[in-house]
Parts: structure tokens; C-alpha cells; sequence
């Protein structure tokens, strides 16, 4: 696959810069979002994120000198740093809600552990390097949804908006919109294909984020007897449905010839986002 390289398509205006803020999560309880439906939802995906983030790591290195791009290259570096930042992150809160009383947790880790080890092991390349794509697809979209729709997160201003987990959350969701075009930008240098990530969408990680984001969160809430009552079916439906489009929607975009993860929005809402977290980066 030598020889095929492509370049970036991360803006010039857009610099992926590795940081290294600090959290406390000691104080945070396990409702750290405005109820126990997106609470719960948050906490799934920071079980499925630490093994996901170090795949991407190992898959980017792995193909790291293939790439002759320096800016791409420059740019799977500065990725992998603040990957590496992230999981150790998601490991801190992970442990917290361990301590909550979720046994099931372990086992989902090694469930996953070794789902993605075997399918690794007998991928070709391009299904290996659709990996990280797919991985980068979808936290790119739950990033963007963070951001702009705070108030269905949070609730709005106030406690719920300021605890250490959601400045945890604002943080790692600019750093995954600033890099969320660099596992896309390898994939194409080296497989070129890019409308292969849509089948590898739609027929394996589509449906393995659901079952294992949506999976632990019912675990979740049933452990915690909320979804025992019958008053919160209601609430736990809608959250369903206004969450759901979040991680189903966009699977068909790279089959279009011209497509480009960044766009002239995206880099707006990414400034002003930058912005508005300054004080937890800086
Ligand atoms: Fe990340
Ligand atoms: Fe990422």
C-alpha cells in the first residue's frame, strides 16, 4: 500500500494541539449530566472509549511510516498524544463508577478486549484501517452534539453544567472535532476506497456502538432500579429517540466522491467552542 499517500484535510485554521488538563473526578456522583438517562449514556461510552482510543493509537502507529504527508504525519502524532491524555482520563472516571457497584463492567472490558482483537487478527488493511475511522465517526458526531446542544446534556447553566466531569467532557469533545479528520485522511492516503466505511458502518460498528453504548446504559439504569419504575419508561424512551440519530445519522456521507469531514460551519462551532473552554485548557 506504499506510495499512496494523500494529504490532510484538517483546516490550516485548525491546529490539533495535545493538552494536558487536570480533573478531579472525587466529588462527581454518577448522575454528573441533568438526569440519569444522559448520565448513564456518557458513562457507557467512557467504558467503551479507553480500548477504543488505544486501538485507534496502535492501528495510527501502526501504519504511521507509510504516510509521507508531513502534516498528516504531524497530525497522527499530535492524535495519538491526545488520545493517549483521553484514556487515561476515561480510566479515572471508569474507576469511580466501578466504585459505584457495576460488576458487569469487567466483563464487558473483556469482552470487547477480545471482539476487537480477533476481528484485528483477521482483518485485511483496509478493514483494519476502517477501525479508527469508524471509531473517529462516531465521536466526532457525539462531540458535536456535546457541543451544541448543551442545554439536552447539562440542562443548561448551572450545577449540573459546572461539575469536573462536564469540563472533562467540553475538553475532549474539542479535541475530538479538532482531530476528526486525520483517521479519514489515512484511510484514504492508504486505501483510498473511503466509500468502504460506509458498509464497515453500517453492517459491524454501527451496530456494535449501539448494543455496547446502549447496552450498558439499560445495564445501567437497571442496576440502579430506575428503569424498574415505570414513571421513567417515558423519559427513557425519549432519550432514546432524541439520542439515537445522533449515532445513526451520517453513515452515507463517504460514499459521496467529494467528501470532506471538515466544513465551514464545523470550523465556526470548533473556534467558538475553543473559545468558550479557554479556561479549562489554558
Ligand atoms: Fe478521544
Ligand atoms: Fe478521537
Amino acid at each position: 500500500m506504499q506510495g499512496k499517500t494523500t494529504h490532510s484535510s484538517t483546516p490550516a485554521a485548525v491546529v490539533i494541539e495535545p493538552r494536558r488538563p487536570e480533573f478531579d473526578f472525587s466529588n462527581v456522583g454518577k448522575y454528573w449530566l441533568q438526569d440519569p438517562f444522559t448520565s448513564h449514556f456518557m458513562n457507557a461510552l467512557s467504558i467503551v472509549v479507553p480500548h477504543s482510543e488505544r486501538t485507534v493509537i496502535d492501528i495510527v502507529r501502526k501504519y504511521a511510516d507509510q504516510i509521507s504527508d508531513p502534516k498528516l504525519a504531524k497530525d497522527m502524532d499530535a492524535l495519538i498524544r491526545q488520545e493517549g491524555r483521553h484514556t487515561l482520563m476515561h480510566l479515572r472516571c471508569n474507576e469511580m463508577l466501578k466504585k459505584c457497584g457495576y460488576p458487569a463492567i469487567r466483563l464487558f472490558e473483556k469482552f470487547q478486549k477480545f471482539f476487537v482483537g480477533r476481528l484485528r487478527k483477521i482483518s485485511p488493511p483496509a478493514w483494519e484501517l476502517a477501525m479508527p475511522a469508524a471509531f473517529e465517526h462516531f465521536t466526532s458526531a457525539i462531540s458535536r452534539d456535546f457541543i451544541l446542544n448543551k442545554t439536552f446534556w447539562t440542562g443548561g447553566p448551572g450545577d449540573a453544567a459546572s461539575n469536573s466531569a462536564v469540563a472533562f467532557t467540553d475538553w475532549h469533545a474539542l479535541e475530538e472535532l479538532e482531530h476528526q479528520a486525520v483517521c479519514f485522511d489515512v484511510f484514504a492516503a492508504l486505501e483510498k476506497r473511503t466509500w468502504l466505511l460506509t458498509p464497515a458502518l453500517l453492517f459491524l460498528w454501527m451496530p456494535a456502538t449501539l448494543i455496547s453504548v446502549y447496552g450498558m446504559q439499560l445495564y445501567f439504569l437497571l442496576q440502579d432500579g430506575i428503569l424498574l419504575k415505570r414513571k421513567n419508561w417515558g423519559p427513557y424512551v425519549k432519550f432514546l429517540l432524541q439520542s439515537l440519530p445522533i449515532l445513526t445519522r451520517g453513515a452515507f456521507k463517504y460514499v459521496k466522491k467529494d467528501f470532506q469531514p471538515w466544513n465551514e460551519k464545523d470550523v465556526e462551532v470548533y473556534h467558538l467552542h475553543k473559545q468558550r473552554i479557554s479556561p479549562i485548557t489554558s
